[in-house]
């Protein structure tokens, strides 16, 4: 276990704040998960379990303890003729992952290439990209409760998933249970996902396997998401809101234009990256804040932005969209 007194988050959020934890710990195994989690000083602190930080806004210093999990290991437990199960450490890289599944030949995540971010994040909060989600190929879900100190299997129900939701995410759980594995089952047999957005247009003329999909994935990402090596950034900084059809009905017969993807009978879901650019979103700084130019969903620190100026701007984007489409943006980013 690795233990750091006065630390700074600046390696682990990708909106590079240079914001400091009073401490930061990073456990190698579930013994020492075990240990941490039975430790009086640690436990009576606040605390925060993270994984590359690139879902999280930091608003000022953390007065407590930043958890980190450092368990690793793809392994193969089970295959048959049309699948295979891998149970995952937590602490995997999310896209190294992809790539290796890619190459493995193994259909599933090949429309998530390029999120960044960890393993058990993948589980924690439902990543989805290109029609597809983790939900769709997550078995099982090792966490360990941090009041109880119990390790817990979750089978895919008990996650409760839903678009960038889960169990571990509902207000009552929030941070009160720590992933340590993710087992993907995944095929051998491979059906590709390529009906949304440019995907398609992306393939045309191309011969289709998971590796072309995946190399088409990550060019269309690079095209339109800023890369938070150059500017920091949490990816989309807003979930897509769900509307009532009634409602779109009405918003559509004045912006005839509104994109929108069916959800089911009553909702549809509609591009918040649409809705921040109608309301004169794209571009607004405030401080070292920007939305980016590529993508409205997107704020990206410009120029040593703190994570205040940062929730202020989305604060009045919020607002923005609120009074012109009447409809509430709901943040994707973590506030710590
Ligand atoms: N649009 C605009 N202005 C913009 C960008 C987009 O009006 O600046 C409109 C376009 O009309 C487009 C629509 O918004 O049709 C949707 O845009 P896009 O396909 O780029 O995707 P998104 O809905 O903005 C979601 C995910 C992304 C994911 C992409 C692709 C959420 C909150 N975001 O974005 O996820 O990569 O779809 O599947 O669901 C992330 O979670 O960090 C993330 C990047």
């Amino acid at each position: 276990m690795r233990i750091y007194n006065n630390y700074s988050l600046l390696p682990h959020n990708t909106f590079h704040l240079d914001v400091k934890s009073r401490w930061f710990v990073e456990y190698e195994s579930e013994i020492d998960l075990q240990k941490l989690l039975r430790d009086e000083y640690f436990m009576s602190q606040a605390f925060w379990h993270i994984g590359q930080g690139s879902n999280l806004l930091f608003l000022s210093d953390f007065n407590g303890v930043i958890v980190h999990s450092g368990i690793k290991g793809i392994e193969r437990i089970r295959e048959d003729e049309n699948h295979v199960w891998l149970a995952v450490g937590a602490a995997e890289d999310w896209d190294a992952f992809a790539a290796y599944c890619v190459e493995q030949g193994w259909g599933g995540l090949e429309n998530l290439s390029l999120i960044p971010g960890e393993v058990g994040a993948s589980a924690y909060q439902n990543i989805g990209a290109y029609g597809m989600e983790a939900a769709d190929y997550i078995e099982e879900v090792q966490a360990y409760s941090v009041e109880t100190g119990e390790k817990r299997f979750f089978s895919n129900e008990d996650c409760k998933y839903s678009y960038r939701h889960s169990f571990f995410k509902e207000p009552e759980n929030r941070g009160l249970y720590y992933i340590t594995q993710v087992t993907y089952k995944l095929s051998k047999k491979p059906e590709y996902k390529l009906d949304y957005g440019d995907l398609e247009k992306k393939l045309k003329g191309k011969t289709i396997n998971l590796q072309t999909i995946r190399k088409a994935i990550i060019s269309i990402r690079k095209d339109k998401l800023p890369d938070p090596q150059i500017e920091g950034n949490a990816g989309s900084f807003f979930m897509n809101p769900y509307i009532s059809r009634i409602y779109y009905e009405r918003l559509k017969k004045q912006y005839p234009d509104l994109p929108h993807y069916p959800v089911n009978e009553e909702t549809v879901k509609v591009p918040a990256a649409w809705l921040i650019e109608q309301s004169g979103g794209k571009g607004k700084t405030l401080g070292g804040a920007a939305v980016s130019e590529k993508q409205a969903l997107v704020i990206v620190n410009r120029n040593q932005a703190t994570g205040e100026e940062i929730a202020l701007l989305a604060e009045e984007i919020r607002k923005a969209v609120w009074e012109k489409f009447g409809i509430e943006l709901q943040p994707e980013v973590n506030y710590i």
